[in-house]
């Protein structure tokens, strides 16, 4: 594993690239990635680089945002086949029919989307601005898809907005269900639990923490608890329990795992960058339309 680290390293100066990685990608993947983090990081790092190539350790979507924000570089998704079932439970047709039922509403969607759905709402927003984006909008009423689970848990945290969601949801969180929460507390019962907004509300209410993927690793790594239940994917307690070996860190349940954040490898990334593969492309007029969506985030973000 050792050499190929260091033919990915020595490949990625050659060819002016850099390495992004979503922190539910299997591990190993941290020894040649530039950056780690959650969605709204990883945007903000594909917007500023200044690289060559952009190899996105991830799925679709956020490659595809990266290729948005950063349309003159070389964006390249080292496995074609990583998707993001959420992102696919809407398309074009069904938002424009749940636009037309709550017409004049603004519409926020998540940044797990297609372009397509982008193009067509007012601004974006990640599971660890959500809260601020809506609050943003200064309306009592937002449309929020695909994800119900962070759109009620927002409307939750906001006094006098009502926020329609779409039925989205994930279906890797939608495996923790409240029992899960109260059985853990009953078995660790001096453990922090911390919790994805994309959990049944159920689950958010039962939680110390709810939080993005690099909201709850920030938490676990401050707290003074030694103990913390992991309500999210499998990647999130890798990292906590090599980052901080003097706490111990228990997922939810076992094998919480989203299948194509876990199917790239390092191989996968050593052929990307040497093959250039696979490329995303992203039409002009539509990538202009869904641009102005994720820039509303990021003004706001900043
Ligand atoms: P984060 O933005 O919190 O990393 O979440 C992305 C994601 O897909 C969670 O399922
Ligand atoms: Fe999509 Fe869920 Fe996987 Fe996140 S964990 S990428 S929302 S399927």
């Amino acid at each position: 594993m050792a050499e190929l680290i260091e033919k990915i390293k020595k490949l990625k100066n050659e060819k002016n690239a850099v390495i992004l990685a979503h922190c539910y990608q299997n591990p190993e993947i941290d020894d040649v990635a530039d950056f780690v983090g959650d969605s709204l990081y990883l945007s903000q790092m594909a917007a500023k680089t200044d690289a060559d190539i952009i190899v996105f350790a991830g799925v679709y979507f956020m490659a595809q945002t990266a290729k948005i924000l950063s349309p003159d570089k070389k964006v390249l998704l080292p496995r074609r086949e990583a998707g993001c079932a959420m992102a696919d439970m809407i398309n074009v047709e069904q938002l424009r029919k749940f636009k037309s039922l709550h017409s004049g509403v603004p519409v926020v969607c998540y940044i797990n989307s297609t372009a397509e759905v982008k193009a067509e709402c007012d601004i974006c927003c990640t599971s660890s601005n959500a809260v601020k984006i809506v609050e943003s909008l200064k309306s009592d009423k937002v449309l929020f898809l695909p994800d119900q689970y962070l759109g009620k848990w927002v409307e939750s945290k906001l006094n006098g907005v009502e926020v329609i969601t779409y039925d989205g949801c994930c279906p890797v969180h939608h495996q923790i269900l409240a029992e899960d929460i109260l059985n853990a507390r009953d078995k660790y019962p001096d453990a922090k639990i911390l919790s994805h907004p994309e959990c049944r509300k159920e689950v958010t209410e039962l939680s110390d923490y709810v939080g993005s993927t690099t909201g709850i690793m920030k938490y676990a790594k401050e707290s003074n608890a030694k103990n913390f239940v992991i309500a999210t994917e499998k990647g999130v307690v890798d990292r906590l329990r090599r980052d901080c070996p003097d706490k111990n860190f228990i997922l939810i349940k076992e094998n919480l795992l989203c299948e194509s954040m876990k199917c790239t490898t390092l191989e996968d990334i050593y052929k990307a960058l040497c093959e250039e593969k696979y490329e995303i492309k992203v039409d002009a007029k539509l990538s202009e339309k869904a641009h102005l969506c994720i820039d509303r985030m990021l003004g706001v973000s900043e």
